[in-house]
């Protein structure tokens, strides 16, 4: 693992690109964003990744540039895959930015995950430069995120450049006490930034889906909740380790036989403060673990929130995130949240507007905080135009 983030040195930035009148330039942006049902059509039920990369998208507009936007939605098993195509997407874009352009699904091709050099080659193919704009997918090493600035003049967008300096500088000097709560299930890229964080931080509150491989790994029985057992060892030693990290002292959860999701009902709910009985799903932290998450957060200077604390699109399962999200936006901390859940968590709260900052990234932020640097921003920093930049 790194060390700091080194922030914008180095990274070409949009004035970088020099004169921009007619020419042809391809933003990639992340619009990896919720789509859900109105009658029979897909529409996108939030636009804040979308929104972000505006001021990106109209500063290019305003210097006379032809702009084309390309993304990934989702992860498409193929061409086919209706809850992947970008119709609603491009509809929510043209009703914010007109004539703006759309490719379709990056990942509908093989070539984008495997980073193909032809894919490269067809995707820069009659543009003139390169924004990249998608901070929330600059930790994958993707064709689209990679590629092209071997081939183009290439700048960082007004977003990413913005998400990069408030997390360099949330990490290299954040008033204290830094109070930072992980949760999410994406367990496995995740765990490796625990350790990152706790050095930085002065504690860090661990909930949601990645608690039960920590709690596991001091002993606790887990039942039949979220386990990656190849990462027990990893977890041992960060909880061994010189950082502080915080793990729930209870657990509430879904009898075996129940299934849960927005709407479900089905089995029974409790909340257990040590071993969950085997077949138990845990699913959110509990009353307690809850309480104490939100007196830590009462007391920082600092706040980075990163994932649910669990499935709180459950209503029996909300009440850990929804706790969190209230003590983060109660706090006067210069309070960072990111991740795609969390920021929905906070808005469906009417919170959004009470933190400091929405970062668009979750996994891209903690990887950044863990790593020092992500596969998206070296390959700015090598584009032709990036040389010897400061
Ligand atoms: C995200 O939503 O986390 C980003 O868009 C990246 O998506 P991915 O995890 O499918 O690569
Ligand atoms: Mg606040």
């Amino acid at each position: 693992m790194g060390g700091r983030p080194a922030g914008l040195a180095g990274l070409p930035l949009l004035d970088d690109l020099g004169p921009l009148r007619g020419r042809r330039v391809l933003v990639r942006v992340d619009f990896n964003v919720p789509l859900e049902r109105d009658g029979d059509r897909w529409v996108v039920a939030d636009d804040y990744r979308i929104r972000a990369s505006l001021p990106t998208l109209e500063w290019l507009v305003a210097r006379g540039a032809t702009v084309v936007c390309c993304t990934h939605l989702g992860r498409p098993s193929g061409p086919d895959d209706a809850r992947c195509q970008l119709g609603p997407v491009r509809d929510a874009l043209e009703a914010l930015c007109p004539g703006v352009g759309l490719l379709e699904n990056l990942r509908f091709d093989p070539g984008e995950p495997a980073n193909d050099p032809a894919f490269v080659d067809r995707l820069v193919d009659g543009f003139d430069a390169y924004v990249n704009d998608a901070f929330s997918v600059a930790h994958r090493p993707h064709a689209s995120v990679v590629g092209p600035p071997t081939r183009l003049p290439s700048a960082a967008g007004l977003r990413l450049a913005t998400e990069v300096e408030v997390l360099t500088d949330l990490v290299s000097s954040p008033a204290r006490p830094f109070v930072a709560v992980l949760g999410g299930a994406k367990v496995a890229d995740k765990l490796g930034a625990v350790a990152a964080v706790a050095r930085a931080a002065d504690v860090v509150l661990v909930g949601g889906g990645m608690a039960y491989t920590f709690l596991a790994a001091q002993g606790r029985a887990v039942g039949a909740s979220l386990l990656d057992p190849s990462r027990l060892e990893e977890c041992r030693a960060v909880l061994d380790g010189s950082g502080h990290v915080e793990l729930p002292s209870d657990v509430v959860a879904l009898s075996p036989g129940g299934s849960y999701g927005a709407g479900e009902s089905a089995g029974e709910v409790a909340t257990f403060d040590g071993d969950l009985p085997d077949g138990w799903l845990g699913l959110d932290i509990g009353e307690a673990t809850a309480a104490a998450f939100a007196k830590e957060l009462a007391g920082a200077a600092t706040i980075l929130w990163n994932g649910p604390m669990g499935a709180f699109e459950d209503a029996r399962f909300a009440h850990g995130t929804e706790a969190v999200a209230q003590a983060t936006a109660a706090s006067r901390a210069f309070s960072v949240v990111g991740g795609g859940d969390s920021e929905r968590a906070l808005s469906a709260a009417g919170l959004a507007e009470d933190v400091s900052f929405i970062s668009t990234g979750g996994g891209a932020m903690l990887a950044l905080l863990a790593d020092g640097d992500l596969p998206g921003l070296a390959a700015l920093r090598a584009a032709p135009n990036a040389r010897g930049r400061r």
